[in-house]
């Protein structure tokens, strides 16, 4: 093969992986990961610089919604390849001096871990060097309360992520657990859920013994059940 090898390899944790282990500084002090946080979900995300403008507009927007994703038991920790004096700053600039879309006076209250080393963005496949070699994509580790990473999603340095979706994916995650259905497309709270067919989508739904009741078939592998918002969200945030 005369074809030249341009990628490096590189660790890249997949969805059902043990989330990778580390310990870390960060801005609320030192935190050990992912044991810290048995019991709840955490999305670990990573941003690509401090004093960035993207970068201000996602924590500003991650940390006014970060009530809500405490609320359906998940905790944020957020990471650069910066320093903790960097972070510190940054972090008292936003809320001193920045505004947007209506959020100021903004408070970044959940841990930011500082990665000069890069040795926590490498393990996490965060380094992408054909985007960039010395800063993290927009990375986003979704880790449930047993520890295994359930979904990730990457932006890249130039767009910033859409956090009312990285939120529908949680609630819908936790809703798949809970009810064990599947989501369908753009699925919000209150949708008709999907009753998957035995061992299909990653859940155990088992129709071989009849149908369930008020489950409704288009198709013999394309059913569909009600379940109300009211219903979602009260077993959501109840954990
Ligand atoms: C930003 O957050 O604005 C940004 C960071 C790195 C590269 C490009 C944009």
């Amino acid at each position: 093969m005369d074809q030249e090898v341009t990628q490096a390899v590189v660790s890249m944790p997949r969805i059902g992986d043990k989330a990778p282990e580390f310990k870390a500084k960060t801005t609320q002090g030192d935190i050990n990961f992912p044991t810290d946080y048995k019991g709840s979900w955490t999305i670990l995300f990573s941003h690509p610089a401090d004093f960035t403008p993207v970068c201000t507009t996602e924590f500003m927007t991650f940390s006014t919604m970060e009530d809500k994703f405490n609320a359906a038991n998940c905790k944020l920790v957020g990471l650069s390849v910066d320093g903790l004096y960097s972070h510190i700053a940054w972090l008292r600039t936003i809320k001193e001096k920045m505004e947007y879309k209506g959020m100021k006076d903004v408070e970044v209250n959940f841990p930011l871990i500082e990665d000069i080393t890069m040795n926590v963005a490498k393990l996490y496949g965060m380094i992408q060097p054909n985007e960039d070699t010395t800063k993290a994509v927009r990375a986003v580790f979704y880790v449930d309360p047993e520890g295994i990473i359930r979904t990730i999603v990457y932006y890249p340095l130039n767009v910033g992520r859409n956090f009312d979706e990285l939120y529908r994916a949680l609630i819908a995650l936790q809703t798949s657990d809970a009810f064990g259905v599947a989501m369908p497309a753009d699925w919000r709270p209150g949708d008709d859920v999907i009753v998957p067919p035995a061992g299909s989508c990653g859940v155990a739904a088992d129709r071989m013994g009849g149908r369930e009741e008020g489950v409704e078939c288009k198709e013999w592998f394309f059913c569909t059940k009600k379940i109300s918002e009211e219903t979602v969200m009260k077993t959501i945030l109840k954990k």
